[in-house]
C-alpha cells in the first residue's frame, strides 16, 4: 500500500511541466478578476479548475488559450513563453460550453478544419480524421450537419475537432453543462478514458464538484480569482486547507472552538473532542460519515444528540443533529419502518480520526 502511494507520488514528481502560469493577473479597469494565479501542469496530467460562478475559471482558461490578454504575469507552454503569442500559434485545443461548431459544415469538415488550415496533405488528413472519429465513435455520423446531431454528439464533434491537431494542451470549459444528468455521466466516463488513452495534458473547468472529484488528477479550488488549495481529489476532500474548501467540497459540519494544551478541542459552547494540533483558535471540520452510531466505534465517548431534520436519500439518511449548541450532520441508515422524527434523541460518536481543523476566521 505504502509503496503504491510512494510510486504514484514519485511519478507525479517526475512529470515534465507542460503549462506554467506565473503570477498571472487580469484586471478589467479598476476591477481585479484574477489577482495572482500560479500553477504548473505536468505532461499527461488532468487538472480541474473548480470554483463557484464568477470566481475566474473561464478567464484563467482563456488567458491560457490566448483569447484574453493578461494584465500581468507569464504563461509558458512546453517551456516557451506564450504570454504574447496569438491563440492560433499556442498549440492548444479548446472545447467550449456551447461547442461552437461550424453549422454549414459536416462533422468531417468540422473535424478536419484545423488540419486544412495548417496545410496538411489530404492523404495524411484523412488518416488523422478517421482515427479521431473512430476514437470518439462518430464514424457513422461523419456526413451529418451539426443541426442533425444530439447535444452529446455535437460535444464529441467539438472534442474531435480540438484533438485533431494533436495539441500540447486540451482545454475544456464546462463541456457537459448543456446536457442532461445521465448523458453527462456517460460522456464524463468516455472523456476520461479518451484523455487517458491519448495521455493528453488537460485543463478542465467546472463548477461541478462531482465532475472534478471523479475526473481530476489534481483539483485547483478557486475563490475570487485566487487559489484556495491545490491537491488530489482525496487530499481536497480529506484534508481541506480552508473553511471555503471544506464547505465547497462535500458536506460538513463546522464547529468553532480552540485547541487547548492537553490535546483537546473545545467548542465555544463547551463540547470537547480529543485532538492533536497547535493550541489556538480553529474551526473543526466534521464530515457526515464521521458521525457514527456507538456500536460502529466502541471506546469513543457516546453523546446524546437531538434530531432536528432528516432527509431520506435511498442508500442513506442524512440527519441534522443538535448536540448542545452545536449543529452536526450525520449520514446513517435506519431499518425499514423506523423513520427518524424531529425531536427524537439519538446516541452518536464522533470519529476522532476524521476530525480536521482549518484556520478560524477573525470575525467568527
Ligand atoms: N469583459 C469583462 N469586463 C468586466 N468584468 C468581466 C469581464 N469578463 C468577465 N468579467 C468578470 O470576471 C469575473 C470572472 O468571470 P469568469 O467568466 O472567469 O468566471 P467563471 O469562474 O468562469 O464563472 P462561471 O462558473 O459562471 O462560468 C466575473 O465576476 C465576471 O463578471
Ligand atoms: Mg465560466
Amino acid at each position: 500500500m505504502h509503496t503504491l502511494v510512494h510510486d504514484a507520488l514519485a511519478s507525479s514528481l517526475r512529470r515534465e511541466t507542460i503549462v506554467s502560469f506565473r503570477n498571472l493577473r487580469k484586471d478589467y479597469g479598476a476591477i481585479t478578476v484574477v489577482p495572482d494565479f500560479s500553477l504548473e501542469i505536468g505532461r499527461g496530467e488532468l487538472v480541474c479548475l473548480l470554483g463557484p460562478s464568477g470566481c475566474g475559471k473561464t478567464t484563467t482558461l482563456r488567458m491560457l488559450a490566448g483569447f484574453i490578454a493578461p494584465t500581468g504575469g507569464e504563461i509558458l507552454i512546453d517551456g516557451q513563453d506564450v504570454t504574447h503569442v496569438p491563440a492560433f500559434r499556442r498549440d492548444v485545443g479548446i472545447v467550449f460550453q456551447n461547442y461552437a461548431l461550424f453549422p454549414h459544415m459536416t462533422v468531417i469538415k468540422n473535424v478536419e478544419y484545423g488540419l486544412v488550415n495548417i496545410g496538411m496533405k489530404k492523404s495524411e488528413r484523412n488518416i488523422r480524421v478517421q482515427d479521431i472519429l473512430r476514437r470518439v465513435e462518430l464514424q457513422q455520423l461523419a456526413e451529418r450537419y451539426p443541426r442533425e446531431l444530439s447535444g452529446g454528439q455535437q460535444q464529441r464533434v467539438a472534442l474531435a475537432r480540438a484533438l485533431a491537431l494533436r495539441p500540447k494542451v486540451l482545454l475544456l470549459d464546462e463541456p457537459f453543462s448543456n446536457l442532461d444528468a445521465q448523458l453527462r455521466l456517460r460522456l464524463r466516463e468516455d472523456l476520461h478514458s479518451l484523455i487517458r488513452s491519448l495521455e493528453m495534458t488537460t485543463l478542465f473547468v467546472t463548477h461541478d464538484q462531482d465532475e472534478a472529484l471523479t475526473l481530476a488528477d489534481r483539483i485547483v479550488i478557486m475563490n475570487n480569482g485566487t487559489v484556495e488549495q491545490v491537491g488530489s481529489p482525496e487530499e481536497i476532500y480529506d484534508a481541506p486547507a480552508t473553511r471555503f474548501v471544506a464547505e465547497f467540497i462535500g458536506r460538513c459540519s463546522l464547529l468553532e472552538g480552540r485547541i487547548v494544551e492537553n490535546s483537546e478541542f473545545r467548542t465555544d459552547d463547551g463540547l470537547t473532542l480529543p485532538a492533536c494540533g497547535t493550541a489556538g483558535n480553529v474551526t473543526a471540520v466534521i464530515r457526515p460519515e464521521n458521525v457514527k452510531k456507538p456500536h460502529e466505534l466502541p471506546g469513543v465517548p457516546v453523546r446524546e444528540a437531538t434530531i432536528e431534520a432528516s432527509d431520506y436519500h435511498g442508500a442513506l439518511t442524512r440527519l441534522r443533529l443538535r448536540l448542545g449548541k452545536s449543529s452536526l450532520i450525520m449520514d446513517t441508515q435506519f431499518p425499514v419502518g423506523q423513520k427518524p422524527r424531529p425531536g427524537d434523541q439519538i446516541d452518536i460518536v464522533i470519529d476522532p480520526a476524521g476530525l480536521r481543523f482549518v484556520p478560524r476566521p477573525n470575525d467568527v
